[in-house]
């Protein structure tokens, strides 16, 4: 916002031609500029420019209108880039608002036993499940956790995502967590991908505390949330709430504790059963409720009224082969601001492809093309809490920007399981490029 108050202060006493804006990229012609604004707002809920362009400078979005004016309003510098986005989509990164990025080990085996017809809660009973990859990751090292989170970074920033949320969940003990979270910080240095990190002590029961679920308890809310919050670790907390996790009472009070810690509340609700996760959720004022599959129509309104994000999963319903779907279309028309994330973890929803999820999202969860759009830049931003800084293409905003080699915004979920992202643009700089199929 700055830099355009400037100018237009200058415009006022300089003459038209020597008032443009000096920038260092530009990406010009899109067929379709999805600028997610107000400002341009349309029909379709995209705010979408024709012949559209934008122009960056430094990590800034400094210029956005229509190809034509750009000559008049904008100054490419010597050093300055052009980007021809001529028949082609352009959009703001896509934001992963609900990830597990940090585990050891795989558990194919378990994807072998649902085929054979086990369920998710069978298989956690016999030893499988969340404990198995606690197991795995208590005994990988910071280097090998580092290592297997730059691999999926890596994948992620190649399907055009520029920012996630990131778990912990799989340590369950102060040292294991804090090695998960240190690992996320030092991936936020290393990687283009920004990261929110988010404290999920409250995954599941590790085994050691299995007939002592209150001394865990008090292990979450008097040693682990307060060291979490002191390194300056998280800025989320997260509880599963789930029976055979943790119920209502014990949630609230992991959350609470980390509120007072500055912590911002997020929940796993309704996943498995209906348990009043959503409820909660409005109650704590939560960024989000995610996964909802089991939500009740108060919880619904509860969310409505105290503006919670939802973060559908519709992976995890995919993978699991859930016949119980969450309620996205009620949630949408009733004013529930509905995001959509991969989840990515090694039980249910191992895949690091958010565009994947967005088809996922029209064919399970009936959302329409703009709505998984929506669901992706938006409303993720407002699920992490990020809405002022990313997910749209305004002026002010950080300069996130995907190039797709689409037509048109509805071919994006449409034609699916293949990548169609040409450019990604992270802080205004190109992060990566796919020329795997130019001519
Ligand atoms: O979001 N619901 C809890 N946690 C994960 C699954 C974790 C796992 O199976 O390892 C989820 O689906
Ligand atoms: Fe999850």
């Amino acid at each position: 916002m700055k830099l355009q108050t400037t100018r237009r202060t200058y415009s006022t006493v300089l003459n038209e031609e020597i008032d443009r804006i000096d920038v260092d990229l530009v990406i010009k012609n899109a067929a379709e500029l999805l600028t997610l604004s107000p400002s341009f707002e349309g029909k379709s809920g995209l705010g979408i420019l024709r012949d559209g362009s934008v122009a960056l400078k430094g990590e800034r979005i400094v210029w956005v209108g229509e190809t034509a004016r750009l000559l008049k309003e904008v100054s490419l510098g010597p050093q300055g880039r052009e980007v021809d986005a001529t028949g082609k989509v352009v959009m703001p990164g896509l934001i992963d608002s609900h990830t597990h990025l940090i585990f050891a080990g795989s558990r194919e085996n378990e994807f072998e036993q649902r085929i054979q017809g086990l369920s998710y809660l069978e298989i956690a009973e016999r030893g499988g499940g969340i404990l198995s990859t606690v197991e795995a990751t208590r005994k990988a090292s910071f280097d090998e956790l580092f290592s297997l989170g730059r691999k999926r970074l890596n994948r992620m920033l190649s399907k055009g995502v520029t920012t996630i949320e990131a778990k912990s969940g799989y340590g369950l003990s102060l040292d294991d967590e804090l090695k998960i979270l240190r690992v996320v910080k030092a991936l936020q240095a290393d990687h283009p991908i920004d990261i929110a990190p988010t404290f999920l002590g409250a995954h599941t029961l590790p085994k050691e505390y299995r007939d002592a679920r209150s001394r865990y308890i008090d292990l979450l809310t008097q040693e682990m949330i307060p060291r979490v919050a002191e390194e300056g670790l998280a800025e989320f907390c997260d509880v599963f709430c789930e029976k055979g996790a943790f119920d209502v009472e014990e949630s609230r009070r992991i959350l609470t504790t980390g509120k007072r810690y500055g912590l911002k509340p997020k929940i796993h609700a309704d996943q498995l059963s209906p348990g009043g996760g959503a409820e909660l959720a409005a109650e704590m004022g939560a960024c989000s409720a995610d996964h909802l599959e089991y939500v009740s129509r108060t919880g619904i309104e509860r969310m409505v009224e105290k503006n919670v994000t939802a973060v559908l999963l519709p992976g995890a319903s995919f993978f699991l082969s859930m016949k119980k779907l969450p309620p996205a279309r009620e949630m949408i028309e009733r004013g529930v601001a509905v995001s959509l994330a991969t989840d990515l973890n090694p039980g249910s929803s191992m895949t690091e492809s958010l565009p994947l999820i967005m088809t996922m999202g029209c064919t399970l969860l009936k959302m329409m093309p703009h709505e998984v759009i929506q669901a992706t830049t938006l409303h993720a931003a407002k699920s992490i809490a990020r809405e002022d800084e990313i997910g749209a293409l305004d002026v002010g905003k950080q300069a996130d920007v995907l190039v797709l080699d689409v037509p048109g915004f509805r071919y994006l979920p449409y034609h699916f399981g293949v990548d169609h992202v040409e450019y990604v643009i992270k802080k205004g700089r190109v992060v990566f490029r796919n020329e795997s199929e130019r001519g």
